[in-house]
């Protein structure tokens, strides 16, 4: 398995599979996505093939006193690979780049399916408040200090 930098363009097809309920691909387009002062993209790959991406954002979220934050945004990896520690590495990869720019919180609207896993990565729950995320379904605020 190799971690390499990709484009925003590069996850869109896995982001529309596993993440867009209706596959649309302007749903899978996040803002800022392709501002390189802003954003930076992971892509993890399998025998050449890319199979789990991920997502940074500079963005502060107010409910954390952090001056310098990165959100996480567009964790997905297809179905037939996850529990591979795809993601994980991913993460791995990503806390030095997000340290190096400053930065020492990455926070996320997690998916309530997917709180395990953050939490397997070392994030915890800011409060126990679940929040509708419209066609997705529930979510909870997690961070990482790193
Ligand atoms: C959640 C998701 C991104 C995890 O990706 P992955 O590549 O399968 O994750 P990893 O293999 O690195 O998992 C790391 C650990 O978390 C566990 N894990 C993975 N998904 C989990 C989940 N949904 N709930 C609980 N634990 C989970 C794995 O079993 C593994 O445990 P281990 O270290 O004991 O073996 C992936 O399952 C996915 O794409 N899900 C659908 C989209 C989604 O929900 N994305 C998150 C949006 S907020």
């Amino acid at each position: 398995m190799r971690v390499l930098r990709i484009s925003a363009q590069d996850t869109y097809p896995i982001r529309q599979q596993v993440l867009v309920p209706t596959h649309e691909l302007k749903k899978a387009k996040f803002e800022n996505d392709d501002d390189e002062d802003i954003s930076f993209h992971l892509g993890a790959f399998l025998d050449g093939k890319l199979v789990s991406v991920a997502s940074f954002f500079y963005e502060r979220n107010p409910l954390f006193p952090d001056l310098h934050q990165y959100q996480l945004r567009g964790m997905a990896t297809l179905p037939e690979h996850q529990g591979k520690g795809l993601s994980s590495e991913l993460l791995t990869t990503a806390f030095p780049i997000i340290k190096q720019n400053f930065c020492t919180l990455l926070w996320c609207n997690a998916r309530v399916s997917a709180v395990g896993f953050y939490e397997k990565v070392g994030f915890k729950k800011l409060n126990e408040d679940v929040f509708e995320i419209d066609d997705i379904g529930p979510h909870i605020l997690m961070y990482k200090q790193i």
